[in-house]
């Protein structure tokens, strides 16, 4: 049925041709993970397609025909190439099928997360249980979804800044910190803890980076030594982050010697 006479409305002009669109666009991205691997891991963006990302702001809608034709030349050929089965450059890899057509779906839903009587806050509690649940946490451990890794960080490093400080700092500031607050990790953990750090008013040079071993993992000699001398210096260590992956090597530190460590070295909380 065409309804092209709308006003204002984000629906399409014509439902049946959005419909028969939306099967090509299915079917072109099966056939894209389903063919990946008789192109190559990657491949430069050509000058021409670079260009074309300078242009400015169109004043006119293109149509959704047009705008697909320009995904399919100037954007589907050129991944990072990280869904590659040959992507070496980093750990990261591919999600599965069935995820990218769930996160289709939820863009469909589009729920807020913020509250209210709907099931997307139940599916949220569901995944979070379902990972307390395979890392052995308690049942009534709170659980946040969050964008990706740097805000997972930033989340859990905030969450021990408030715990483990000795004062209120969600009402009193930074500023009323009695003493420097200090951060461990490995020299190989991944650049959005110094970010995090950073952003929680902690500081960077209180992000104290250990060195590795030949694995590659943190050096839990050297990770007591430092937490020891800054607690003779006056710091209060508030947490140390263990790396389960890291991004050049996937080397996964001793979670466990980190956690009986946390239990010697690191502060009470308030
Ligand atoms: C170990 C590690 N932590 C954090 C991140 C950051 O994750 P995101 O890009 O999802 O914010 C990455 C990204 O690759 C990572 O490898």
């Amino acid at each position: 049925m065409n309804t092209t006479n709308h006003y204002e409305t984000l629906d399409p002009n014509d439902w049946d041709e959005m419909r028969t669109l939306a099967h090509r666009i299915v079917d072109d991205a099966i056939t894209y993970l389903e063919t990946i691997r008789e192109r190559p891991v990657w491949q430069p963006v050509p000058d021409y397609v670079t260009a074309r990302f300078d242009e400015q702001a169109p004043h006119e809608p293109a149509g959704p025909e047009a705008a697909y034709q320009e995904f399919l030349e100037t954007i589907f050929p050129y991944p990072m190439g990280n869904i590659h089965p040959r992507f070496w450059a980093w750990y990261m890899g591919n999600g599965t099928v069935l995820g990218a057509l769930a996160d289709f779906l939820a863009s469909i839903m589009n729920p807020n997360l913020g509250g209210g009587n709907h099931v997307a806050n139940l599916v949220e509690g569901q995944v979070v249980n379902w990972m307390k649940e395979m890392l052995d946490f308690p049942r009534d451990s709170s659980g946040l979804l969050v964008s990706g890794g740097s805000m997972a960080n930033f989340v859990g490093i905030a969450v021990a800044r408030n715990a483990k400080a000795g004062f209120n700092v969600r009402e009193n500031g930074m500023q009323e910190a009695p003493q420097q607050l200090t951060v461990y990790a490995s020299i190989e953990v991944h650049s959005c803890n110094q970010k995090a750090v950073e952003l929680l008013v902690l500081g960077s040079k209180n992000l104290r980076k250990i060195p590795v071993n030949a694995d590659f993992t943190i050096n839990l000699q050297a990770l007591e030594e430092t937490i020891s001398a800054d607690r003779e210096a006056g710091y209060r260590p508030i947490c140390i982050i263990g790396s389960a992956g890291t991004i050049n090597t996937g080397a996964i530190d001793d979670l466990n010697a980190l956690a009986d460590l946390c239990q010697r070295k690191i502060s009470g909380s308030m």
